[in-house]
This record gives C-alpha cells, sequence and structure tokens, in this order.
C-alpha cells in the first residue's frame, strides 16, 4: 500500500518507517523541522516537508502524493518541559491533535484516502474509579486534574474525529526503548516515587508499538485500540525496576504533601489513582504478538547498554 506517514522523523516513525519498508509498502514520510529529510530518506520513505498547522499545505501534500492510508504521528514533545501544568507541556502537540487531525483528516476526506490511523494515548486517561486496568468500553475520566484538562480534551477530540471519519485510533502506552526525558531524570534522581505509588502506568517498547500499527492497515475502522503491553504496573514497582536498568541509584521517595507542592496537586492525583489498559482487543483482533510483553524484560533489554 502507499502510506503516508505524517510525523515520520519522530520516536516512533524511526521504529514505524523501516517495519512498514520490509513489508513492502511504499511509505510517503513527512517531517517538520529543517534537516530531516535525509533521517526519512534513510528510513526507506519519500520525505515530505510538511506543518500540520497549514492546512493548505496538509491538503496539498496529500493531493499531491496520493496515499492509500494516512498515519498520523505528529507530536511535538520533543523539546517539551515539565511544569506544573500538564495543559501549558503539551499545548503544540494538543493543536497537533484538534487542528491537526482536522486538517488531515478533510484532507484525506478530498483525497479519497482509504484507511486512517492516529496516534492516541492510553495512561491518563480511564475513569479513576474500580478495577486497575480498562478496556477500550471502559469510560474516560470525566473529571481530569485541572492541569490537564485541554490536554485530555485534545486526546478526547482525537479518537472522536477519527473514529466518526471511519478510522482507527491507537492509544499508545507510555513509550520506551529510546532515551527520552523520564530516563534522563531518573538516571539524576529527579523522578521521584510519590507517597506509596499506587497509581498505575501502561508501557509499551517502541518496536512494538510499531508492529501493533502496521498491522492496523489490516483492520476495518471505526476502532480504539490500547496498544500496551501485558503488565500495566504501579509506579512502585515500575520505577525502582526503570532505575535499576538504567544504572541508577532507586529513587527518591517524596509524601504526596510536598510533591503537591513542588510539581501540583494534578501530578500527585495521577501518581495515586491512575489506571492502566487492557491489550487484550488488539491482540485479539489485530492478530498481534509482543516482542516484550512485559516493560520487565522491555526495561532491561532496552538500557543495559545505556539509554
Ligand atoms: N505514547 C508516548 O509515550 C509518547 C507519544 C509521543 C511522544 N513521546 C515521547 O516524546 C518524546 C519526543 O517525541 P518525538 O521524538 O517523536 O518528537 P516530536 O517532537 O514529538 O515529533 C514527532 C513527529 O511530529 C513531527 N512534528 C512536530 N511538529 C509538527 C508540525 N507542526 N507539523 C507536522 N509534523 C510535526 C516531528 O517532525 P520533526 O522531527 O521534523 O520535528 C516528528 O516527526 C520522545 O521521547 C517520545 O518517546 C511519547
Amino acid at each position: 500500500m502507499r502510506v503516508m506517514v505524517v510525523g515520520a522523523s519522530g520516536a516512533i516513525g524511526a521504529r514505524l518507517l523501516p517495519q512498514l519498508t520490509g513489508r513492502g509498502h511504499e511509505v510517503i514520510g513527512t517531517f517538520r523541522s529543517p534537516g530531516r529529510a535525509e533521517r526519512v530518506r534513510a528510513l526507506g520513505a519519500q520525505p515530505v516537508a510538511l506543518d500540520l498547522l497549514d492546512p493548505a499545505a496538509v491538503a496539498r501534500a496529500v493531493l499531491e502524493t496520493e496515499p492509500e492510508v494516512i498515519i498520523h504521528q505528529a507530536t511535538a514533545l520533543a523539546s517539551m518541559r515539565f511544569s506544573r501544568s500538564l495543559d501549558r507541556s503539551f499545548a503544540p502537540t494538543n493543536r497537533l491533535r484538534t487542528e491537526g487531525t482536522d486538517a488531515l483528516l478533510a484532507a484525506a476526506r478530498q483525497a479519497g484516502v482509504r484507511q486512517f490511523i492516529a496516534q492516541s494515548f492510553a495512561p491518563y486517561r480511564y475513569i479513576r474509579e474500580g478495577g486497575m486496568v480498562k478496556t477500550e468500553d471502559d469510560p474516560l475520566d470525566p473529571s481530569p486534574p485541572a492541569m490537564m484538562r485541554e490536554t485530555t480534551a485534545a486526546m478526547n477530540h482525537l479518537d472522536r474525529a477519527v473514529t466518526e471519519a471511519g478510522g482507527i485510533a491507537l492509544r499508545y502506552g507510555g513509550f520506551y526503548g529510546a532515551p527520552d526525558v523520564m530516563t534522563k531524570a531518573i538516571r539524576k534522581r529527579q523522578y521521584p516515587m510519590v507517597g506509596d505509588g499506587s497509581g498505575v502506568m501502561p508501557f509499551i517498547h517502541l518496536d512494538d508499538a510499531a508492529s501493533a500499527t502496521v498491522l492496523a492497515l489490516d483492520q476495518q475502522g471505526p476502532a480504539i485500540y490500547n496498544i500496551v503491553d501485558d503488565e500495566p504496573a504501579p509506579m512502585c514497582e515500575w520505577l525502582p525496576a526503570l532505575a535499576a536498568a538504567l544504572g541508577a541509584r532507586p529513587p527518591r521517595r517524596v509524601p504526596p504533601w510536598l510533591a503537591g507542592l513542588i510539581a501540583g496537586q494534578g501530578m500527585v492525583t495521577m501518581a495515586a489513582e491512575s489506571r492502566g489498559a487492557s491489550n487484550a482487543k488488539a491482540k485479539k483482533e489485530l492478530g498481534w504478538t509482543l516482542h516484550y510483553p512485559s516493560w520487565r524484560e522491555g526495561f532491561a533489554a532496552s538500557y543495559q547498554r545505556g539509554g
């Protein structure tokens, strides 16, 4: 198939492009930062410069390259700084998930694109009541903490707009498998355990996220899939394991009142209450098998040589 990957030069794009070309797909890969064309070409795709926030340029790019499928993987997190407001940190990404998604969907309609797949997110999304592991049919959080309301609304918009258009939203777990802001902070002991660390996080290795995405090409939408590993886990389990895999000292423990003063109450709430997500639907319907079914092996394999 002729596949356009929007955001091909990012963390997931770099894993996805070789898997797509390896399966015989012809790939158009978009990038935005100057100088990224060569990276996209080296990954086996035809590079196209594109700003998703320019709807006319989006329409032009899609009409000119005539993809059969669009995979929207654009985010703006590479230079993100964590702050007390997740909404402030995520503001540029939220625009890509709302305005960017709408522009791409409009272009896809105009060009008669057959299939649309988009990056969504599973952690911190589901209702913070009842079981600790949620399926796609469980309700989303109706009252997210104030510091992440716009971010949550942007992800909800993406899920809704994509599925209403007959597409597929992939709610990925927290990516790992490459150095990122979290691994850097953990190495410096700047990522503490908050309270008893009971909030649950679903993770996914970047290679497994990419393999699920490739399988979604053969699937009919509308659909939503949690693309997470088999073992959503509380912070009190995964954080010490990740620190050990990184060769870092064990994380500091911070009482909730102090974490609230430093990072804001919203972060404390999520550290204590967030839910995990189940991958049963993705495994069953996509026929997906994971190379790293648990972050336990995945962290060790990814970071033992330094990450
Ligand atoms: N599920 C998750 O946990 C999750 C999801 C996403 C990202 N992350 C993490 O966030 C960090 C940064 O992500 P990343 O490396 O993928 O970089 P990123 O800066 O988030 O960029 C992702 C892709 O979107 C493109 N892009 C950015 N702004 C755009 C715009 N206005 N129009 C069109 N395309 C645009 C980028 O192009 P350029 O490369 O040309 O700038 C890149 O191809 C990584 O550590 C990653 O693992 C985690």
